[in-house]
């Protein structure tokens, strides 16, 4: 059971955990909503691990913990769960000012003493992908729920030993599946659920944008994406998050085939250095999905999108067919499908985009992030299932380092099931 909200003594922490004068670890007054109303408040204590990068930063900690913050806590079966974070780094003089402007207490360069501290029951990971594999061992070993980014480790070997560990101890367990909280994603679960597809028999993705490498556009993204040796690579980040989506949309895959390669032989870096690049910036690829359906998805740094969205699925069925990208969905019916007559003497007759019906919101859009972080609260505290585990996770490494495996011996590789 956790220590009760207001229990933590902040006489009796650790000294290597600073504290900002300026915020509370409780609610702030005009927040709280038990003034004689009985709500009981939950505090839960968050060890998060690299803020200071760029999805710690945006989507853990401003988008997730500190808009639940915001909004007075996560009220959940007449609970106000109220997340505690300790924000860990290197550089204390970030931490601070992070803490400053997000109105975080606590903040520390000393992960060990962090997780040494009772009164924090997770730890969360958003470092450099090289790093996880260590901190959640650690994190695990003193006791503490896991949450973390994907991908949780570099070979499925790692991955499925952390998974493992975290199994054996007991201990409440998660990895971020963003894209599935997505509202287009969600959406198209909901129609493929329905059955409005009837029999699927292909997926086409689409995923990429152009990541700058030069001096004149700065790069959207850190330049140890682009260096295999500090775990970058388009087919480690990006087929996690592919194992998920046909894992959860369509069953499961069975087997894959890949082009992958380096694109653009050279990058500059946040100091704006030239450097080799070593990793695969876009991929090719082919996958036989659960139920006999094909799948062929794109995923470029190195591409100029002319499309809906970032990313954007199509899935094609007997019965119709649904096309979604982050937030939107649409679907055709197999009865309103229009009758395309190929001639190319005459301009297109029929646009393509007609006869396609948009797949209403029924429920305000929530950060996807957040929306996995609010879960796995619950999941911590009231002992809500959270499917998307470690072991989920590390699925998604499976399927990177097969692909890379069809890469290098250029052929179809199988997809055997996981052991945890
Ligand atoms: N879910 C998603 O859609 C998504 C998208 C992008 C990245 N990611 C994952 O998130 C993780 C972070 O990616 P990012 O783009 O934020 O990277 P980033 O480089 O912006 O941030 C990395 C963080 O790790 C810390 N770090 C790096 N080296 C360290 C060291 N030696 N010691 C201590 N701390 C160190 C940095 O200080 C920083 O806080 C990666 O594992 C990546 O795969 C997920």
């Amino acid at each position: 059971m956790m220590a009760p909200f207001g229990s933590g003594d902040p006489h009796t922490s650790s000294t290597r955990i600073l504290r900002h004068p300026g915020a509370t670890a409780g609610i702030p007054k005009e927040h709280r909503n038990d003034k004689g109303a009985g709500t009981t408040t939950e505090r839960i204590g968050i060890i998060m691990n690299g803020v200071t990068g760029r999805m710690g930063r945006n989507q853990h900690l401003a988008r997730s913990i500190a808009a639940i913050r915001h909004d007075g806590g996560l009220r959940a079966d007449g609970l106000v769960i109220w997340p505690d974070p300790v924000l860990v780094g290197r550089d204390q003089e970030r931490l601070r000012q992070l803490a400053t402007e997000y109105g975080i207490e606590r903040y520390s360069t000393d992960l060990e003493a962090c997780l040494a501290e009772e009164q924090d029951a997770i730890y969360f990971d958003a470092q450099s992908t090289l790093r996880r594999e260590q901190a959640l061992a650690s994190a695990i070993a003193a006791g503490k729920h896991v949450y973390c980014e994907k991908p949780i480790a570099t070979t499925s070997a790692a991955a499925l030993e952390i998974a493992g560990l975290a199994q054996k101890a007991g201990i409440c367990n998660g990895a971020v599946e963003d894209k599935l909280f997505l509202p287009g994603l969600l959406k198209l679960h909901e129609v493929i659920k329905r059955g409005f597809l009837g029999r699927i028999l292909s997926v086409r993705v689409e995923f990429g944008y152009w990541v700058f490498e030069d001096e004149v556009g700065a790069s959207q993204r850190p330049s140890w994406n682009y260096r295999q040796e500090d775990g970058g690579g388009i087919v480690l980040d990006m087929f996690c998050h592919f194992r998920y989506l046909f894992d959860h949309l369509f069953g499961g895959v069975r087997s894959v085939a890949c082009m992958a390669t380096t694109h653009l032989p050279e990058r500059v870096d946040e100091q704006g250095r030239r450097y080799k690049t070593t990793a695969d910036d876009a991929a090719y690829a082919l996958f036989e999905l659960e139920g006999g359906a094909i799948a062929q998805v794109n995923a470029s740094w190195v591409v100029r999108p002319y499309r809906d969205d970032l990313f954007v699925i199509q899935v094609d069925g007997t019965d119709g067919s649904a096309t979604a990208g982050l937030q939107r969905c649409l679907v055709q019916a197999a009865v309103t499908t229009p009758r395309f007559v190929w001639n190319p003497d005459l301009p297109l007759q029929l646009d393509p985009r007609i006869g396609w019906t948009e797949v209403p919101d029924r429920e305000p859009a929530v950060n996807a992030f957040r929306r996995q972080w609010e879960l796995f609260l619950r999941h911590v505290v009231l002992g809500d299932p959270f499917p998307w585990d470690l072991a989920d996770s590390a699925r998604g490494v499976q399927l990177a380092e097969l692909t890379l495996a069809a890469v290098a011996e250029r052929r179809w590789v199988a997809i055997p099931e996981t052991p945890v």
